[in-house]
């Protein structure tokens, strides 16, 4: 999807990626800056957030990058801080860092369940616990708030060797609903985008052979998503009017069938 959007909806909008680093993040940072918004990238890898940062300063726009691990709660907050005294509070987060790791159950792979546990929901759940202060401060100001979670299809769809991703993706898409209940009414928007096969450095960590070769195969024979398609969605979920959320949105290639 190239630009839709024109102009700087975004303007005045102080937005935070997380998994900023790289793929949809990377790419959906840039696009918010284009769209106006100021742009705190986060990731682990500090010189890949300084070229985000590069490209976004050299379109005119202003971001800045905190390399930061998202599982570690204590650097979490200390960036949500870091944010709040160099722009104000945040009003988007789009709470996207995560890792796909494939296997079979029986295989016992109990480090890979760990680390996508700990990503997927913990440093989701570290992300919100710092930044939700900042969330609804801007809403009771009258401002948009945008809390936006990367879940995936994998939430819903019933993938051989995907348990334990998608059981970090279900939990997202669920906490989501849940958390529109108390978060709603406080005008703080909580939405879920859902995407389906999307080219990023996702499938690299894959060390399943069946399952590198279904997402090699999708992206060899199907038209995927490429970053710019979910940035584009993301940032039109945060530039709709303050009484509208769409909060669910699945984006699938055209042609994938799952
Ligand atoms: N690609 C797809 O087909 C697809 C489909 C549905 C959903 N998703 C979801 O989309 C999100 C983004 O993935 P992507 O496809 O864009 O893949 P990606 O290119 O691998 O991006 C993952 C991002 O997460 C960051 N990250 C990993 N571990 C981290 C940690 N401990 N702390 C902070 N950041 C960390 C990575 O940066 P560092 O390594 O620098 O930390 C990177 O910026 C994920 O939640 C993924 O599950 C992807």
């Amino acid at each position: 999807m190239s630009a839709l959007l024109t102009g700087t909806p975004l303007a005045g909008r102080v937005a935070v990626v997380s998994g900023a680093s790289s793929g949809m993040g990377a790419v959906t940072a840039e696009r918010l800056a284009e769209l106006g918004a100021t742009v705190v990238v986060l990731a682990r890898r500090q010189e890949r957030l300084g070229s985000v940062v590069k490209n976004i300063e050299a379109g005119g726009g202003t971001a800045l990058a905190i390399a930061v691990d998202v599982t570690d709660r204590e650097a979490v907050q200390a960036a949500a801080d870091q944010v709040a005294g160099r722009f104000g509070k945040a009003d988007l987060v789009f709470n996207n860092a995560g890792v796909q790791l494939i296997s079979g159950i029986e295989e016992l792979k109990v480090d890979e369940w760990q680390r996508q546990i700990d990503l997927n929901v913990t440093g989701l759940m570290n992300v919100i616990a710092a930044f939700l202060p900042h969330l609804t401060e801007s809403a009771a100001n009258g401002k948009p708030a945008d809390l936006i979670n990367t879940s995936s299809i994998a939430a819903t769809r019933i993938l051989e060797k995907f348990s334990i991703y998608s059981g970090t993706k279900a939990y997202i898409s669920h906490l989501t609903r849940l958390l529109r209940v108390e978060l709603g009414r406080k005008m703080v928007r909580v939405a879920a985008i859902e995407p389906g096969m999307v080219d990023t450095e996702l499938p690299d960590h894959v060390t399943d052979p069946d399952a590198s070769k279904l997402m090699a195969d999708l992206i060899r024979d199907i038209d995927v998503l490429q970053g710019a398609d979910v940035a584009e969605t993301v940032a039109f979920m945060a530039a709709v009017p303050r009484h509208v959320n769409l909060t669910e949105i699945t984006v699938l290639p055209t042609a994938q069938a799952v």
